[in-house]
């Protein structure tokens, strides 16, 4: 497959509307979740058919603990299943999973899972994907910070080495460029703590679609979307066209 020039490098998507799935059909909000991961699979198969090299998905934010139990019991069962399941399917692909998130707070079945999911898929480069779980993009900024505060304490680095590049780094997606597009299911306008540091440039794209119904073909239409869009990362208009009209990085 020759590379689109407008495709985005990195996509990150916000997987809402599970729950209003399945209630629309008279079912319990897991079936919306179990349906949701059906459709995860297929989009990330499209992903690595079209030459999409980097996805980063949003899966369970560290406010969702304040779910019911059920729910996020089911989840949990959920997230062991479809790894157990998946994994195959992902190797076959090319994908490279990995996790983003604090999995200290998973039960010891899904931390086992996912170490082994991870390992398994590790030396894959078709498609980077990136699991959002026990996630918030507060919680990683303060992360990071706690670790460049370590090592101004150890004396490593001096306080004005802080920098941009260096907050980067100690990011979950340190080694990733930024998404270049982010799509939002479920109708919702808003970013509920994902990739707040990321997304500083990224285009925003939002659906009414749920996410068990987002489909290839609704992927497609995103992208099409995004290959209109006029990137300017705070220069003029007519910069664009000229030399000076390079994105930094
Ligand atoms: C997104 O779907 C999946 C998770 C947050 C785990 P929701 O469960 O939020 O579905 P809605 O938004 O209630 O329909
Ligand atoms: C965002 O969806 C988190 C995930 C999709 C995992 P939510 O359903 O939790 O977001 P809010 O509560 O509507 O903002
Ligand atoms: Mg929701």
């Amino acid at each position: 497959v020759v590379a689109d020039p407008v495709l985005p490098r990195h996509v990150a998507i916000v997987m809402d509307g599970n729950g209003r799935w399945a209630t629309a059909r008279s079912l319990p909000r897991t079936e919306g979740h179990r349906e949701g991961v059906s459709a995860l699979r297929t989009i990330v198969e499209h992903c690595a058919r079209i030459g999409i090299p980097v996805l980063t998905v949003f899966a369970f934010s560290r406010e969702n603990w304040m779910r019911p139990d059920a729910e996020v019991n089911m989840l949990m069962d959920l997230f062991i299943t479809a790894l157990a399941e998946q994994v195959e399917a992902l190797q076959s692909n090319g994908v490279n999973l990995r996790f983003i998130g604090d999995r200290d707070a998973f039960p010891v079945g899904l931390r086992t899972a996912i170490r082994r999911a991870e390992k398994k898929t590790g030396k894959n480069g078709r498609l980077k994907l990136q699991v959002a779980a026990n996630y918030g993009g507060r919680w990683d900024i303060t992360r990071a910070c706690q670790g460049i505060a370590e090592l101004v304490a150890s004396k490593d680095i001096e306080i004005e080495e802080i920098d941009e590049n260096l907050m980067s780094s100690y990011l979950g997606l340190s080694d990733l460029e930024d998404p270049d597009l982010f799509i939002r299911t479920g109708g919702e306008r808003r970013i509920s703590n994902f990739l707040l540091w990321e997304l500083a440039y990224t285009e925003l794209y939002f659906t009414d679609l749920l996410w068990p119904d987002f489909s290839p073909a609704a992927l497609d239409e995103a992208l099409q979307w995004f290959a209109g869009r006029e990137r300017r990362f705070g220069r003029s208009p007519e910069q664009l066209n000229g030399p000076q009209g390079r994105v930094p990085g």
